[in-house]
């Protein structure tokens, strides 16, 4: 996908040569740092923008050939898109469900029911516009529960959510991946794709650099290790020991050494061991790399 050129600026291609399947029923995340291209994967597959070259298909329709197929069979919650703003909070709901083809009893049922799930009650009858940013993405994560659609997308969901909403909103998307639903989100917060996704896409530039499921990704860095020691006191020329290790992070706050050795795991363990026989160890933390570590080491400028 190729942006033209806007004002003194060369074309942009936001997308480059990627390609992938998602499975009926599961969660994939499109995971990358801010101008990866993850939204304009989204927007392409939801008809919004119509690709310069390649093809993309949900459920078998064509997104430039079938919009309109296509869009019967999706839910969408873009960074930009919008609630009606002069609706309420239960209006928004209900115009959607109706405009998903439910009658006026069921639209009102659902949205009901939607509301109590987001915990939206006090603001039902709010209009849109006089809402937080926060509570109007509320709102509009709350639209893709109205109506079953078989595929849904959001882009950065929880983005202004606080942390026991969106543990909630991420419990009700497994949910929803359990009932047969397909979902496909974007994020930038690796532990949310972490926690989430069955499969992840990470991108990078407008490519895709690694796909898998999390034990999939994680034998990418296979060798890569965070280590946490805390010393009762450091002994002298430890940082300048430590810096000869090469290591991909190095932290030392207080007693505290926090670092990521990409190394052999029976060299992590004699680095711990020769460092114990100088000075006395209080805690000792090793564990395999992170999907943090596995995204700094794909995503390294060479
Ligand atoms: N309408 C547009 N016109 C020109 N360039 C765009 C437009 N939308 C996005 N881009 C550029 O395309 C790249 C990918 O953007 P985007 O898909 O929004 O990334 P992400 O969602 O991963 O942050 C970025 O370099 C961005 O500046
Ligand atoms: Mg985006």
């Amino acid at each position: 996908m190729v942006y033209p050129a806007r004002r003194r600026q060369q074309p942009v291609r936001a997308v480059n040569g990627m390609s992938f399947a998602v499975c009926r029923g599961e969660i994939f995340g499109l995971l990358g740092p801010n101008g990866a291209g993850k939204t304009t994967i989204l927007k392409i597959l939801t008809t919004l923008l119509t690709p310069t070259s390649g093809r993309a298909e949900v459920l078998g329709h064509d997104v430039v050939a079938e919009p309109l197929a296509v869009r019967r069979a999706i839910s969408i919650v873009l960074q930009e898109t919008a609630v009606e703003l002069f609706l309420s909070v239960r209006d928004n709901l209900v115009t959607y469900g109706r405009f998903h083809g439910l009658d006026h009893a069921e639209a009102q049922r659902r949205a009901g029911q939607t509301i109590e799930k987001f915990f939206l009650s006090e603001y039902a009858g709010q209009k849109a516009q006089d809402l937080s940013g926060g509570l109007r993405r509320r709102v509009q994560v709350a639209k893709m529960f109205i109506v079953p659609t078989p595929v849904m997308f959001l882009d950065e969901f929880s983005t202004g959510m606080d942390p026991i909403l969106k543990r909630t909103v991420m419990g009700y998307l497994r949910e929803e991946a359990a009932s047969g639903r397909t979902i496909v989100l974007t994020t930038q917060v690796m532990s949310e794709a972490e926690e989430l996704c069955d499969d992840i896409l990470i991108m990078h530039r407008g490519r895709s650099i690694a796909q898998g499921d999390l034990n999939k990704l994680k034998l990418l860095a296979r060798d890569v290790y965070d280590v946490t020691l805390t010393f009762e006191t450091i002994p002298p020329g430890l940082g300048g020991e430590l810096e000869a290790l090469k290591p991909q992070r190095l932290q030392i706050d207080h007693g505290t050494v926090e670092m990521t050795l990409k190394a052999q795991e029976r060299e992590v363990l004699e680095t711990i061991a020769g460092l114990a026989a100088r000075a006395r160890l209080l805690h000792v933390e090793v564990s395999g790399a992170s999907l943090e570590d596995i995204f700094v080491e794909l995503t390294k400028e060479t």
